[in-house]
């Protein structure tokens, strides 16, 4: 028996308990309960491969999740044996603390659904599809399931929540004003993620969760509804899903700012959340470089895609995730330390992807001169780059005006192709400068027809094709060229292109978008992606009625209508970062030079 499973077995155990099958949450339709129906047998294959036994799911009597902090008074103590691991395990010295802040939330009452306008058909559609895909739990939404089609009969893992399909939903709720799914699923995922933290003693982000209903043992007529969550042990390629707690802590500072109820960021428990996710990320390793060493397929492209390294998209979410955590972070003297580090790594990263990550014509063009296998600390090509390297597409695409960050930068090794997400939300973030961001909608604008074409938004572009395809996906035949994460284009995509326009003050990009979108989305069941050149075509294997699609849409129809809203998402450049990094420059870069390659 390993450590972790000498943890799982002597974890207190008191919480297992029952609700009776008439307690399922009322109104529940036949979907829901078609899905409900799918009951768990309680022995579960562990995957031997880890040797890490699978955690068990998540019982325990029925109660909201505000109730928590009842839980660790009497005798009901396992919520706060696990705070007290897990705070141990960041280090955060308060091991007493129990689960509960200064929130007082409990009794908080939930708001009546609004009363939705009769704008556009396509959008109440939308709507309905929305809050047909949530899930409850003892009552209570906590989250959306990824695709709710129900004409596929083997969803394989689409009907669970996913922590990052969630976040286009949770935005959605919030911008209309349901704020209790929301708050859920940030305390309900926090839970499962100091449960495993107590648990395996190692962290592990959260890729997704199921409510499953399964039988009572021993009794016959009772079922219980247990939450069972999925480390990414169970996911497909057994990924990483490194870009979940970044999320997390993003729709944490979202829902403070929409809701306005700040009680849910300044409770003990979601602080001791906050500072996991941060020590993990702001961890020692054997990296040269500020931003963020990740294996293949951590984040939205879950798969072999050559993504492994340092991927833009995880840098703008870990850039954007620093600093909502730094404006949610409590002020004490037990957090300076984290705080500091935080600090030096906002500066460093930002000045690494802004300075090395950059392409454009004239960078392109030096490059294209760059001389190889410079020794010294004032070497013009760092990384080493060889000019042949420059592939014959990028000569030809480049515009005169625009730029974009490209998606991948190690020894030796640019990535050239361009990455949606990581450059909208490089945006989002302030990762980029005003200058580079309004570079990155020029190219965007100019790429038209690459990029958005028949359906917004090409994951990536180009597509890897022939050999470069089977070396780098290994011949995956899901991630042919131009489908799914290789080139295909993903509706989903469309709110946070819709951000990064407001906040650029060039809303009539995304409007322009959303009309494409809108001409035959619904139509098409709300797919989850689109194949070909153009996205022409619904994807091969593309699951309808996929929920990320859905939100994505809501999100930017409503954030067109209050475009002030998307300030909930984005950060603003940082007067400190900015001052730094011109010093930094002033001063050849010295400062920098002493922790990171710079
Ligand atoms: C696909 C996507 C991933 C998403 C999942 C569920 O695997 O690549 O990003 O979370 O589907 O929708």
């Amino acid at each position: 028996m390993g450590i972790a499973e000498v943890a799982l077995h002597t974890m207190p155990g008191a919480f297992a308990a029952h609700s009776p099958a008439s307690n399922l949450p009322l109104g529940a339709d036949a979907r829901r309960r078609k899905r409900n129906a799918n009951l768990v047998p309680n022995a579960r294959a562990l995957p031997g491969l880890l040797k890490i036994p699978r955690l068990r799911s998540v019982r325990r009597q029925c109660q909201r999740i505000d109730d928590l902090a009842r839980v660790t008074e009497g005798n009901g103590t396992w919520v706060k044996d696990a705070m007290n691991n897990a705070s141990q395990a960041v280090g955060d010295g308060r091991p007493d603390q129990a689960v509960g802040g200064n929130g007082g939330l409990n009794g908080h009452t939930v708001k009546p659904p609004p009363q939705r306008r009769k704008t556009s058909s396509v959008e109440d559609e939308a709507w309905e599809l929305l809050q047909e895909s949530m899930a409850y739990y003892c009552g209570s939404p906590v989250g959306t399931i990824a695709a709710n089609d129900p004409n596929d009969s083997d969803p394989v893992n689409y009907d669970q929540v996913f922590i990052r399909d969630f976040i286009p939903s949770g935005i959605a709720f919030l911008l209309k004003g349901e704020y209790e799914i929301v708050r859920n699923f940030i305390l309900y995922t926090l839970q499962l993620q100091v449960l495993a933290v107590s648990c395996y003693l190692i962290f592990f982000m959260l890729f997704s969760f199921k409510v499953r209903t399964v039988p009572l043992d021993g009794d016959e007529d009772a079922t219980e509804e247990v939450l069972d969550p999925d480390f990414g042990e169970a996911a497909i390629g057994r990924v990483a899903p490194v870009d979940s707690g970044l999320w997390w802590i993003i729709l944490l500072r979202a829902y403070g700012k929409c809701s306005g109820d700040l009680s849910v960021q300044e409770r003990i428990d979601v602080q001791t959340g906050m500072k996991m996710i941060l020590k993990l990320c702001l961890a020692d390793g054997f990296d040269m470089f500020p931003t963020l060493l990740v294996t293949d397929g951590s984040c939205m492209i879950d798969r072999r895609m050559g993504i492994h390294g340092h991927p833009l998209e995880i840098q703008a979410l870990f850039y954007s995730a620093l600093l909502c955590a730094r404006e949610m972070l409590a002020q004490e003297d037990g957090s300076a330390d984290l705080i500091r580090a935080l600090n030096n790594r906002l500066i460093a990263l930002s000045f690494h992807i802004r300075e090395y990550y950059w392409l454009d014509m004239q960078k392109l063009n030096e490059i294209y001169r760059y001389k190889t296998e410079e020794y010294s600390y004032d070497a013009v090509n760092k990384f080493n780059i060889y000019p042949d390297q420059i592939s014959p597409w990028l000569v030809e695409w480049i515009p005169p005006k625009g730029g974009y960050f490209i998606g991948n930068l190690q020894p030796a090794h640019m990535d050239f192709r361009f990455f949606s997400l990581g450059n909208l939300w490089s945006i989002i973030s302030s990762l980029a400068t005003t200058h580079q961001s309004h570079a990155i909608l020029d190219l965007i604008e100019s790429k038209w027809s690459d990029l958005v074409a028949e359906m917004p938004l090409k994951i990536c572009y180009p597509a890897l094709e022939n050999q470069e395809w089977k070396i780098i996906t290994g011949s995956d035949p899901k991630n042919t060229p131009w489908s799914y994460h290789n080139g295909g284009s993903w509706p989903t995509l469309l709110w946070q292109l819709t951000v990064a326009c407001i906040k650029m003050n060039r809303p009539e990009i995304a409007a322009k978008a959303i009309e494409v979108a809108e001409r035959r989305i619904a139509a098409d069941k709300w797919p989850e992606y689109y194949d070909t050149k153009r996205a022409r075509f619904i994807g091969k294997q593309a699951r309808l009625y996929q929920t990320w699609s859905i939100a994505g849409f809501l999100v930017a129809k409503l954030l067109m209508e209050k475009p002030d809203a998307a300030r909930i998402l984005w950060n603003d450049e940082d007067a400190e970062i900015l001052n730094a990094l011109s010093t930094n420059r002033k001063r050849g870069k010295k400062v920098l030079k002493k922790t990171y390659i710079v």
